[in-house]
């Protein structure tokens, strides 16, 4: 990972991935799931730009616009020393890069599956649990999520030589 984040700085959602959910970042190795650092910023790219200043609104938090229901699927993973019962650690979590990134592996780790039924789970079966739901990634992606997804997968691929 260290040696593609480095020839991929110049693309905006890589760039990003790598800084915020490469396991360096806390300097220490956590359990690691199913889904890439270069999927996760495109992931997070498609959804919100990557914006991580968004705090949580109605029924989502942070730059992957988690619900309640979507972070207590993915095991309730909380911030170092934070626990997963008192008020408040949901928000906590997803509005944290990196906490963030680990509820999304956690959520794919229970919902990996083949979602366009194409043979393989790629990225963009990820990208279709995560807007979609585990019970409900074989339904059509709205336009703009799709979209965004797309190019940011095309740039990625393009950068790093191969498939996300
Ligand atoms: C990120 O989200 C904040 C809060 O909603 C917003 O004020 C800001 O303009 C956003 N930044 C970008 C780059 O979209």
């Amino acid at each position: 990972m260290a040696t593609a984040c480095k020839s991929l700085v110049l693309v905006a959602a890589a760039a990003i991935a790598c800084s915020l959910f490469g396991s360096f970042t806390l300097g220490q190795q956590q359990p690691k799931g199913p889904v890439s650092d270069l999927c996760l910023g495109c992931i997070c790219e498609a959804v919100s730009n990557c914006n991580q200043t968004l705090a949580c609104d109605n029924t989502v938090c942070g730059l992957f616009r988690i619900t309640w229901a979507y972070w207590a699927d993915a095991g309730k993973p909380v911030l170092i020393q934070d626990n997963k019962d008192t008020e408040g650690a949901y928000g906590r979590c997803t509005k944290d890069p990196y906490c963030a990134a680990l509820t999304v592996q956690g959520y794919m780790a229970k919902f990996k599956q083949d979602c366009n039924n194409d043979g393989v789970v790629t990225c963009f079966d990820y990208a279709a649990i995560h807007r979609l739901g585990g019970y409900g990634c074989t339904g059509p992606l709205d336009y703009n999520y799709q979209n965004r997804f797309l190019e940011c997968q095309r740039q990625v691929q393009q950068a790093a030589g191969v498939p996300l």
